[in-house]
């Protein structure tokens, strides 16, 4: 395998005749989430934090960080999507606009009732079956939760506190989604997948604008002044296709760069860009990346269609982009705060570093425009959602190992 950071700079075609919609991501249809997601009790903003030190030292104007570890007790920006798709479909078998239920009267025991019973089903690596198991028990329903191969014991056990059934199946995430939509299918459990193909499409776009919040937040914290960059990662492409969207939905040609970061084993939408055809390219196989949330060989098609059309770069990143990122974020330069962020959050930060730092990218930090005058922006999507795993990376500079988790 070849294990060297690949950039893509996305100057085809298909950015000069854009045929994405934006419209689904316009700041109407986003705040309805946002708008959600502040009933939710316990909701606050995440934190966007300066770093200064590091901005220093990059020779750039600013970079700031949007910390999702902070997101409600979860540690990621998943449960953004999974919630507000459910509240989506609730509100949808009751004939109601999602503004009629805010969070107390979509969990309380009248709207169970008028219900029934309701088995939500899905595929993760993690985050996203948390935050579904999490709403589930909130609306008091049931939930069925499928991990891929080589999942993490840890994070199995944090959806299963969350009273989820759920297991580790044999396949790749990929597979594992098929396998939970067919089993949806002979038990009439509700799929709520956070990527869309042909035929599914209404909850993981239900779930793309649920992201949009963190967006939303986000340019309030920047004061509405846009980012010149913004740095967003990559597992399907669900959330950095809904960042694309919305920026560009809000700020048109004037819109930030927007530098996609995925895993090397799983960049299926680096390798989508660089064939140039305007076909999304699926990857197979086992798809083991310290990454677990970027494994993911099959992109959402809404995701790809607009990153495809709008994002100015495609990174396809080895495992110690993601590492390196942690441990600069959890040994932070005098005056910027500490912050933990997990292997698939902090490879935004990673990829930033070196961007900047290694010769080898020269032409390619000229071509995105990064210099003295940038003004940054970096997601870091979740905390230490696997602790131990985490402590292995940071303390022992240990690229884990499948066989031992
Ligand atoms: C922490 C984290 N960051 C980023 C992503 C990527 O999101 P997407 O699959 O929408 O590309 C995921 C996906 O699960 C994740 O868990």
């Amino acid at each position: 395998m070849q294990d060297k950071l690949q950039f893509f700079i996305n100057h085809t075609e298909f950015t000069e005749r854009p045929t994405a919609p934006l419209k689904p991501f316009s700041y109407e249809e986003l705040i309805k989430a946002l708008n959600f997601h502040r009933s939710i009790p316990g909701y606050a903003p995440t934190p966007l934090y300066n770093l200064p030190a590091l901005s220093e030292k990059l020779g750039v104007k600013s970079i700031c960080l949007k910390d999702e570890s902070q997101r409600f007790v979860l540690k990621a920006f998943k449960v953004l999507g999974g919630a507000y798709a459910m509240a989506r479909h609730i509100a949808e078998k009751l004939d109601k606009d999602i503004s009629e239920l805010p969070f107390d009267v979509m969990t309380s025991d009248e709207v169970r009732k008028i219900l029934k019973e309701v088995t939500f089903a899905t595929t993760t690596d993690g985050n996203h079956g948390r935050g579904v198991a999490w709403m589930a028990r909130q609306l008091k329903q049931k939930s069925v939760v499928y991990m891929p191969k080589g999942s993490s014991p840890e994070r199995l056990t944090a959806i299963r506190n969350e009273g989820a059934t759920a297991e580790i199946v044999d396949m790749n995430y990929d597979d594992a989604v098929r396998m939970t939509a067919e089993q949806a299918e002979k038990h009439g459990w509700i799929v709520v997948q956070d990527t869309a193909w042909e035929g599914y499409e209404k909850i993981p776009l239900w779930i793309m604008q649920g992201y949009g919040s963190l967006m939303l937040e986000s340019l309030e914290q920047l004061h509405q002044v846009p980012p010149t960059h913004v740095f967003v990662q990559a597992g399907v492409g669900s959330f950095a296709g809904m960042a694309q969207g919305m920026l560009t939905a809000a700020y048109g040609e004037n819109r930030p760069k927007v530098i996609v970061a995925e895993a090397l084993i799983a960049d299926c939408l680096y390798r989508s860009a660089l064939s140039k055809k305007g076909d999304a390219i699926a990857v197979g196989g086992d798809l083991q990346t310290v990454m677990a949330g970027l494994a993911c060989g099959e992109a959402n098609s809404i995701g790809w269609d607009l990153l495809r059309d709008y994002a100015n770069g495609f990174a396809s990143c080895p495992d110690f982009v993601a590492t390196h990122g942690m441990r600069i974020l959890g040994n932070p330069l005098a005056g910027d705060p500490r912050i933990v962020s997990g292997e698939s959050g902090a490879v935004t930060t990673g990829l930033l570093s070196i961007l900047i730092q290694s010769p080898a990218m020269a032409e390619t930090r000229q071509q995105l425009g990064l210099n003295q005058d940038s003004r940054i922006l970096v997601i870091s999507t979740e905390g230490d959602t696997d602790p131990q795993r985490y402590l292995d990376i940071v303390w022992d500079g240990e690229i884990p190992s499948f066989k031992k988790y």
